[in-house]
């Protein structure tokens, strides 16, 4: 079998989605729609995949182009006049090479993001050089899809749209899921002549069935359908399909991981996106959102409700409850939350404890330091074993500009203190804890910076005596 080149059809506009985002660049498990389509086709072994764009060209290009670059070849079909239109938009695309390639051309649809590559492969080898065959599937409803009306010995012999269907015909529920591998020359044969008379006026791809059907002289080049599995074909034309297919891929994403020894306690409710890794023995409790590249290492545990995108857990580090992280990196054995806040370059070194209602942003933070309750590290450089006591605030914004503060190795910053930016506090001194601190401390040094404390005696009772009367 010669190398196929893949025809993805993805101008259509996706009326029923109702959407400002066209609908083919709807995210699933963190990438577009058109991605996984696309992919499916790549990986099944065609050598390039033409994709013919026409609605809101120039981002479902640009999507393509960033996952996919010079596998990707672009047909424009500015008036969709049909499937069989767009396929032959694809074929007199100068740079798709589909003029004069007589091997296998396999078509799917950009709206069907499910099927697998092996379903692929499949349909590639049982078509082999035959001019025509297809995926075909049972819908006990089948609305909205074309019919298969199939010879006396079960062969396919033509395509029916919905719309044409005789009542007979509508009851038939042995349905096309809009995937084929058809032969080059006779593609371009037939394409050329499909005509418009029919319920809506296009020009249908599906009508290439009826045209090799009637040519076929013997077994070798009659047509031939490959039964495939309902959750592989199932399209998206609006919001309701979207979220099935989108549980169908999460599935399978969360499916291989835990084959991979990953710890899912509830893969229904926990979201991978295709992106991410997640190492053998890391566990993820239900309610987990993992967005774009996180990468989990073994041991790990992401449990309820926490929320990362891009960011990188080390083994054996925990991440309470309610953590939310994005563009960070947690070590080795470090724990953070319940209900911190990781926001984007917080670096966590080995056994770093960030605890409750912490924010943290653009800080390193070493071995073994701890920022544990109510604090917000901003724009830090903080060393090893440092603590950071209960509200502390690193004070990094002066309304203009974002200045640093540093905390050198073993240093103690005492509760509810405010380090005002730029501003260095040496290894192992002290701040206080109430302190407003603007200048350097010096290592070892105990920074106080607090009026001294006045108890006036009986003042308390003398005050509530004064207050009665006006009552
Ligand atoms: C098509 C099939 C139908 C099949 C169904 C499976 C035809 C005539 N009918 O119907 O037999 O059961 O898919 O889902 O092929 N597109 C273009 N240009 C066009 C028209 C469509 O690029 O001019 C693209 C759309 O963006 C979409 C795909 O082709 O990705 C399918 O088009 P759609 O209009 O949804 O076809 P169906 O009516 O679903
Ligand atoms: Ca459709």
């Amino acid at each position: 079998m010669s190398d196929a080149i893949a025809v993805v059809l993805a101008a259509g506009k996706g009326t029923r989605m109702k959407s400002e985002l066209p609908k083919v660049l709807h995210p699933i498990a963190g990438r577009p729609m058109i991605h996984w389509a696309v992919d499916a086709v790549l990986d099944a072994g065609a050598t390039r995949a033409v994709v013919v764009v026409g609605h809101a060209r120039d981002a479902v290009e640009a999507a393509l182009r960033a996952r996919f670059g010079e596998r990707v070849a672009f047909a424009v079909q500015d008036d969709p006049r049909g499937t069989g239109h767009a396929v032959r938009c694809a074929v007199e695309a100068p740079d798709a090479g589909l003029g004069d390639f007589d091997g296998p051309v396999l078509i799917s649809m950009g709206d069907c993001p499910c099927v697998r590559p092996e379903t692929l492969r499949a349909l590639l080898a049982a078509t082999g050089s035959r001019p025509f065959g297809m995926m075909s599937s049972r819908l006990d409803d089948p609305t909205g899809y074309g019919r298969l009306l199939r010879d006396a010995d079960g062969t396919v012999v033509a395509i029916r749209e919905q719309k044409d269907c005789s009542a007979d015909e509508q009851a038939v529920k042995d349905v096309n899921p809009g995937i084929y591998v058809v032969r080059g020359d006779f593609l371009r044969r037939a394409l050329s002549e499909l005509r418009d008379d029919n319920a809506q006026g296009e020009l249908y791809l599906t009508d290439l069935a009826a045209t090799a059907a009637a040519a076929a002289t013997g077994a070798e080049d009659r047509v031939v359908d490959v039964p495939g599995d309902l959750g592989e074909l199932l399209g998206v034309n609006d919001r309701s399909q979207l979220a099935t297919v989108r549980a169908v891929l999460q599935a399978r994403i969360n499916e291989t991981l835990a084959r991979g020894g990953v710890g899912i306690v509830d893969p229904a409710a926990t979201y991978i996106d295709a992106d991410c890794e997640v190492a053998p023995d890391a566990r993820l409790s239900p309610g987990v959102h993992l967005r774009g590249r996180c990468r989990i290492g073994p041991g790990a545990h992401v449990d309820v409700g926490c929320v990362l995108e891009d960011v990188e857990v080390a083994a054996g580090a925990y991440l309470k409850p309610y953590t939310v992280a994005n563009e960070s990196t947690v070590g080795p054995d470090a724990k953070v939350g319940p209900f911190a806040h990781l926001r984007p370059g917080s670096e966590l070194g080995p056994k770093v404890k960030v605890g409750n209602f912490c924010e943290t942003k653009k800080t390193r933070i070493g071995e073994g330091s701890s920022v544990g309750h109510l604090a917000y590290v901003g724009d830090g450089e903080i060393g090893r074993g440092v603590n950071v006591g209960a509200g502390v605030i690193f004070c990094n914004y002066d309304g203009y500009r974002k200045h640093v503060t540093t905390l050198e190795d073993g240093a103690f910053i005492g509760s509810d203190s405010q380090l005002v930016a730029p501003v260095t506090v040496g290894a192992g001194a002290y701040v206080a804890s109430g302190s407003t601190v603007t200048r350097d401390v010096p290592a070892d040094a105990l920074a106080v910076s607090r009026a001294k404390q006045v108890n006036k005696e009986g003042y308390a009772s003398r005050l509530k005596a004064r207050m009665k009367p006006k009552e």
